[in-house]
């Protein structure tokens, strides 16, 4: 069993040409052969798109809208991360010692499943089972400054350096799960043949009863007025930050820092306008028009 200092602050290891956090790419092959049930319901990101907020959402239509239940247990539990692993550790307040995929298999059906792998890594049981999946996507700069940030709390990612510096390295894909473009881009596709609700983080700001509804309706859930209105209450960015059950706050600190940035951070479009500087700001519309154009999806970068 490893220790947890090989691996906290440690370089990306590469998985599948993919950067990836040095814990979780130990034991790759249990996330490769994992198996699928039809009745899984995956919530898959990049990373800091809103995926919390969207499984919380997720977990309470699955419940009918019903907080106290939500409440009983910790979202890492309610909705592990299939890949996580922390040898030699136990995870972030879960029940147990192993990781993502042990922690699946013990657990009954309709599970939800939270993942960042892009499309072409994500283990073909999920495919071939036809699985319904939830993909949340955040716009570029807003996800850049919020992984900035998250990389400087979460020691199971290197040190980011300076914000000039990380930038780069986001532009480059040389961040865990790798490119940003090409993760958006993936799910985006294969929505044409698989049953993908693609949301955006800036509708869900917009509009979050919309949204709400939009799950329910995806995963075949009829939801009164009333129990929508409750869900938009509960995964308010507030409500949720305030919530220990789903702020990460019982992730002891030598793993997560929130004195250095908190997991709710700030949960806003538009926070990239106090990070990025003019110069920084033309050179990655420039370098983003290249990455993008061979797609018709489109984000928002202010609402
Ligand atoms: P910021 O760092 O911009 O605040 P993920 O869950 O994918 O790691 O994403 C984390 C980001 O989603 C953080 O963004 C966090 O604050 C934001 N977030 C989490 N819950 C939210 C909510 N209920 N409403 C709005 N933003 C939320």
């Amino acid at each position: 069993m490893a220790d947890s200092d090989t691996y906290l602050r440690q370089p990306w290891r590469t998985v599948h040409g993919i950067p990836m956090v040095s814990a979780f790419a130990l034991n790759w092959e249990k996330v490769d052969s994992f198996q699928a049930c039809p009745e899984d319901i995956v919530v898959v990101t990049f990373p800091k798109s809103g995926t919390t907020w969207v499984s919380e959402i997720v977990d309470m239509v699955l419940k009918g809208g019903d907080p106290e239940k939500c409440k009983q247990d910790d979202i890492v539990n309610r909705v592990p991360m299939m890949e996580f692993a922390a040898p030699g550790k136990m995870a972030a307040g879960s029940r147990v010692a192993e990781g993502g995929t042990e922690q699946l298999e013990a657990m009954p059906s309709p599970r939800i499943i939270k993942t960042h792998i892009p499309a072409h890594v994500l283990p073909k049981s999920f495919w071939e089972k036809r699985c319904k999946m939830i993909y949340v996507g955040r716009n570029a700069k807003d996800v850049a400054v919020s992984y900035y940030h998250f990389d400087l709390m979460n020691k199971f990612h290197p040190h980011p350096g300076t914000w000039a510096q990380y930038l780069e390295e986001f532009m480059a894909g040389r961040v865990a799960y790798g490119s940003w473009y090409n993760h958006v881009k993936g799910y985006w596709e294969r929505r044409k043949d698989h049953p993908i609700l693609y949301l955006f983080y800036e509708d869900l700001k917009e509009n979050l009863h919309r949204e709400i509804a939009k799950v329910a309706q995806f995963l075949g859930q009829k939801l009164s007025e009333g129990a929508v209105d409750t869900i938009a209450r509960h995964t308010s960015f507030e409500a949720m930050r305030d919530n220990p059950a789903t702020n990460y706050s019982k992730v002891p600190s030598d793993l997560m820092d929130h004195g250095v940035s908190p997991f709710m951070r700030k949960g806003t479009t538009g926070d990239w306008k106090n990070h990025f500087t003019v110069a920084q700001n033309e050179r990655f519309d420039q370098d983003y028009v290249q990455k993008m154009s061979d797609t018709d999806l489109c984000f928002r970068t202010q609402i």
